[in-house]
């Protein structure tokens, strides 16, 4: 336990360490954040956000860490747009270490500065807790952007889990289940684009079956569709698949 501080009481197990944030968008300023923390163990965290500003604004992290707050999009979780003084609840399940970047997705949003670093199991990458003057010097445009082509190479993380089902159920499942019809992912030749680019994201097999059972925004959950054997196939098969 990376230090959790579990809710005690309440007569039940706690089963893993659960976190919650309250985000103000809009806090200091129009295009800043104001989280109650800037370091959370690994496990679920809550956010607990709300649009405190006087535009709309939303709340996304990065599913991938990075050591800096200068991208101004990506894949990762994301609130609904907020209109002034409306909340939403976010739940995202980290289940590695590492700084994640936040931002709004609203466009214009990120490059005006709304994004920060939040250090998951470390302390956030020096130099940005949501001021973003701090980092603005070094937001020069990258020699190579990614186009939006399909050229780019991706080069997959070494496998380091137990694989919790077969994979060769998990194909077929991918495609039955209609994963394919919303995701890319180069094993299953699938080039889905409503979700996540799943080489780009090369999930830990927990991070699958979280999604898959609960669903995600603008995902659907499969927890009543499909068996967790179903489900533990599926994780396996995209992990075996993104990981070499
Ligand atoms: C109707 C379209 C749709 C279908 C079908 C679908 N997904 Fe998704 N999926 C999405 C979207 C959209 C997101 C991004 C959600 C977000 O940003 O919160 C996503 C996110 C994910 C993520 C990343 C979750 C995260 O927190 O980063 C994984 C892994 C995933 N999907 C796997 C699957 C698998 C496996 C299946 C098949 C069982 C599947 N998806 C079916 C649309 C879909």
């Amino acid at each position: 336990m990376v230090g959790a501080s579990l809710a005690a009481g309440q007569a039940g197990i706690a089963r893993s360490s659960a976190t919650t944030i309250a985000v103000t968008l809009g806090k200091p300023s129009e295009y800043g954040f104001a989280l109650s923390k800037s370091q959370v163990p690994i496990g679920t965290v809550t956010f607990k956000v709300t649009d405190a500003g006087l535009l709309p604004h939303s709340f996304k992290v990065c599913a991938r860490a990075s050591k800096s707050d200068t991208a101004v999009a990506c894949a990762g979780r994301v609130t609904p747009t907020l209109q002034p003084g409306k909340s939403a609840t976010l739940r995202v399940v980290f289940t590695s270490k590492g700084s994640f970047e936040y931002l709004s997705a609203v466009p214009g949003d990120a490059s005006a500065g709304m994004k920060g670093l939040l250090g998951v199991g470390v302390k956030a990458a020096a130099g940005s807790s949501g001021q973003p003057t701090a980092t603005a010097t070094t937001t020069t445009t990258p020699s190579k952007t990614t186009t939006p082509g399909k050229t780019t190479p991706i080069v997959k993380p070494p496998a380091t889990e137990t694989l919790i089902g077969d994979p060769s159920v998990g194909a077929s499942v991918f495609g039955t289940a209609g994963c394919a019809s919303c995701h890319t992912l180069a094993a299953a030749k699938s080039t889905g684009t409503t979700g996540l680019n799943l080489d780009q994201l090369a999930p830990a097999q927990s991070l699958v079956v979280t999604t898959v059972t609960n669903g995600a925004f603008n995902m659907p959950a499969f927890g009543g569709q499909l068996t967790a054997s179903q489900i533990n196939a599926v994780a396996a098969y995209v992990y075996q698949s993104t990981h070499q």
